[in-house]
């Protein structure tokens, strides 16, 4: 570390993509993500061949986010890793990793909220929401509505009861036959179809979201229409598509503006896999030019799981000395 400046590389390994990234203080220097299509054939992520897939992949995805960094791995200040929430078997590949580069390099180890790091991720570019802001984030594991109060206060308003958002996307792409992880397919069959089949808004108070109920309405929606008509999905694919997200997205954003409103605060971010949805991110804008929101959405490298995320949070983390020792264990289900 010379003067003030330190140099800090962080580990995402919560799921399917394993990711390493080098921050410059707050300055992202590189951001390296492998993903694993050894997934596809089952239809969902298998734990196991994860853990194996990142085992394959951590050791080149940290040497070449440390190369093109342009940096050598002396210069490291510390070593930041995802601890959770996420797989277990994938979070101790990435645990494991970092906890073993800390020892052999005598450096600092730093512990980051999966779920943090996807709201931080608005800190990694200009321009950056200015606190208060509310956080809609979807993934595939979660959804929740966030007060951010500044870089690492975020206090928990709502959440999934069942489904995350993401999953509602992925069994529904499920459904009509679309590959694993479903969310972009159907994101790219909506964008050329009209929102006319109609599914039903969960009656849930306060911030919480469901989704179990649509994905069931949605799998017999397909049923009794199939019965009717066996090319149901294949002549109507686009129009499925674009009203099931466009759905999904009103019961989002429907639970935003109530924040919004009883929070006062006009200023709005989205974060999480499923912000990379156009349809979500065209909404948003829609919603915001009603109702006089300045809306924020990260670049979609920045959307999903990386390790930027975890880098950016991380530097906020070493500006306050928070740094965690060997005896650190992840937590699958750790909470915001
Ligand atoms: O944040 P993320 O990469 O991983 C988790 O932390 O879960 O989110 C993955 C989720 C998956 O459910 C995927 O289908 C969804 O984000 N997703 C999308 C899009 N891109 C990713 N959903 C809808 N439209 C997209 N373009
Ligand atoms: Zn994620």
């Amino acid at each position: 570390m010379k003067g003030n400046e330190c140099h800090i590389l962080a580990i995402e390994s919560s799921c399917d993509d394993t990711g390493a990234s080098v921050f410059r203080n707050d300055q992202m220097l590189s951001n390296i993500v492998a993903g694993q299509s050894v997934h596809e054939a089952w239809g969902g992520v298998v734990p196991e061949l994860a853990s194996r897939a990142h085992h394959q992949h951590i050791v080149p995805v940290v040497d070449k986010a440390i190369k093109e960094a342009g940096i050598k791995k002396t210069d490291l200040s510390a070593i930041a890793f995802t601890r959770g929430p996420g797989l277990l078997g994938p979070l101790l590949v990435g645990t494991q990793f970092a906890k073993a580069l800390s020892l052999s390099l005598n450096i600092p180890l730093i512990e980051v909220n999966h779920m943090q790091a996807h709201v931080m991720a608005h800190f990694i570019e200009e321009p950056k929401p200015e606190p208060p802001f509310l956080c809609l984030t979807a993934s595939g594991g979660h959804t929740q509505i966030i007060l951010v109060e500044g870089p690492l206060q975020t206090k928990l308003l709502g959440q999934t009861r069942d489904d995350a958002a993401g999953e509602a996307f992925d069994k529904s792409a499920k459904l009509l036959g679309l590959p694993y992880p479903g969310g972009p397919h159907i994101d790219q069959w909506g964008q050329k179809g009209k929102d006319c089949f109609k599914f039903p808004e969960p009656k849930i108070p306060g911030y919480d979201f469901s989704f179990s109920g649509l994905k069931t309405a949605i799998m017999y929606f397909i049923r009794d229409e199939q019965a009717k008509n066996p090319e149901f999905i294949n002549e109507n694919k686009a129009d499925i598509c674009a009203s099931i997200q466009e759905q999904i997205v009103r019961i989002l954003l429907n639970k935003v503006k109530k924040a919004a409103k009883d929070y006062n605060i006009k200023i709005i971010a989205i974060a999480g896999g499923v912000s990379a949805n156009s349809c979500f991110r065209s909404r948003l804008e829609e919603y915001g030019n009603k109702y006089g929101w300045e809306c924020f959405k990260p670049k979609n490298e920045f959307c999903t799981d990386n390790a930027a995320m975890i880098g950016i949070t991380a530097y906020y983390k070493f500006l306050k000395e928070e740094f965690c020792d060997l005896s650190i264990c992840p937590s699958a289900r750790l909470k915001l």
